[in-house]
C-alpha cells in the first residue's frame, strides 16, 4: 500500500484506508475532505443548497475558527487529529428528540475508542469524552430551524489523535489517543469506527425502546455524586440525580428536584 507521505514527515487523510473502513450504509457515504476551513460545523449548517445529503460528513485538516460549546474556540493542530461534522437532515430523525441524537454522537465516540484500543472512557454531561480524567473529545451539536421543526442538525466532533502538546487554557486538562496509547493512532480506522457505530445508535434510536440513555448514563462516573452546576454566571449545587427522558441533567437540591438544559458540571 502506497501511504502518500509530505516531506515534513506529515500524512494526509487516506481516504481509501477509510473507505475500507467504513460499513455504514448512509452516514458518511457523501464524505468531503477539506484542508483548510473556518469551521466544519458552521460549514455544514450554513450551506443547505450546497449540503443537501442526509448523513454527509466534513473533515477539515485546519479550521481557522473552530468553536466549542459556550462560545469557546476549538483547537486542532493540523493533520493529527479529527475535527469533523455530520449533518443530519432526514425528517425522520430530527422529529424525535434531538437531545438523543447528541448522545448517541458522545456515545459512539465513546464506543469506538474502547472497540479499538481498550481504552476506558468516561462520559461527562453534556457530551465530553474523557480518558482517565482528561477530555480526548468534545461535541457541539447545533440546529437550525424553520419555525417549530428543525430542518438540518449539525453533529461536529473534534477528537484528539496524535496531539500531544496542547496550548492555552483549558476547563478539563486535554490529552489525546497518542498519549494515552503511547503510540499512533490511525485517523482513518477511528472516523470509519465513530461513524459505523453512531449509523447504528442513530438507528437504534428510532426505536421507543432503546438504550442510547441507559448505556450513556453508565459511562457518567458523575452520577449519584455531589456536583456544582455552572450555566453563565450562576452556579448551582446539588446531587447529579439523573438524565431525564428528554435528555437534560436533574439536580436534587435539598429534596427539590431541578432540570438543568445547559452548563457545565464538575464534583464538588
Ligand atoms: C466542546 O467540547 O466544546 C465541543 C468541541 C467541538 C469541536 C468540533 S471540531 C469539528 C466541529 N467544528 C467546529 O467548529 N466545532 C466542532
Amino acid at each position: 500500500m502506497l501511504i502518500f507521505v509530505l516531506k515534513t514527515g506529515i500524512q494526509l487523510f487516506d481516504l481509501e484506508k477509510f473507505d475500507l473502513k467504513l460499513g455504514t450504509d448512509i452516514i458518511g457515504r457523501n464524505f468531503i475532505y477539506t484542508h483548510e476551513i473556518p469551521s466544519t460545523n458552521t460549514e455544514l449548517l450554513n450551506n443547505p443548497e450546497y449540503y443537501k445529503t442526509h448523513g454527509s460528513v466534513l473533515l477539515a485538516e485546519k479550521q481557522i475558527s473552530g468553536r466549542g460549546r459556550k462560545d469557546r474556540n476549538w483547537h486542532s493542530n493540523e493533520y493529527m487529529n479529527l475535527t469533523f461534522s455530520i449533518l443530519i437532515s432526514s425528517p425522520k430523525y430530527l422529529k424525535r428528540n434531538i437531545n438523543l441524537i447528541n448522545y448517541a454522537a458522545s456515545l459512539s465516540t465513546a464506543i469506538s475508542i474502547e472497540n479499538l484500543y481498550q481504552l476506558h472512557t468516561e462520559l461527562k454531561w453534556p457530551n465530553d469524552i474523557l480518558i482517565n480524567s482528561k477530555k480526548v473529545a468534545g461535541i457541539l451539536t447545533e440546529s437550525i430551524s424553520q419555525g417549530d421543526t428543525i430542518s438540518r442538525l449539525v453533529i461536529g466532533i473534534g477528537l484528539n489523535v496524535n496531539q500531544i502538546s496542547f496550548q492555552g487554557k483549558y476547563t478539563i486538562p486535554p490529552t489525546s489517543l497518542k498519549t494515552e496509547l503511547g503510540h499512533i493512532a490511525v485517523r482513518e480506522k477511528i472516523l470509519a469506527e465513530v461513524l459505523n457505530v453512531f449509523e447504528e445508535n442513530l438507528e437504534s434510536g428510532l426505536n421507543p425502546h432503546n438504550k442510547i440513555l441507559e448505556e450513556w448514563k453508565s459511562r457518567c462516573n458523575m452520577l449519584g455524586e455531589r456536583i456544582t452546576v455552572h450555566v453563565g454566571e450562576m452556579s448551582k449545587q446539588g446531587i447529579f440525580h439523573d438524565i431525564d427522558a428528554n435528555g437534560f441533567l436533574v439536580l436534587r437540591t435539598n429534596d427539590k428536584f431541578e432540570t438543568m438544559h445547559l452548563g457545565d458540571v464538575q464534583i464538588s
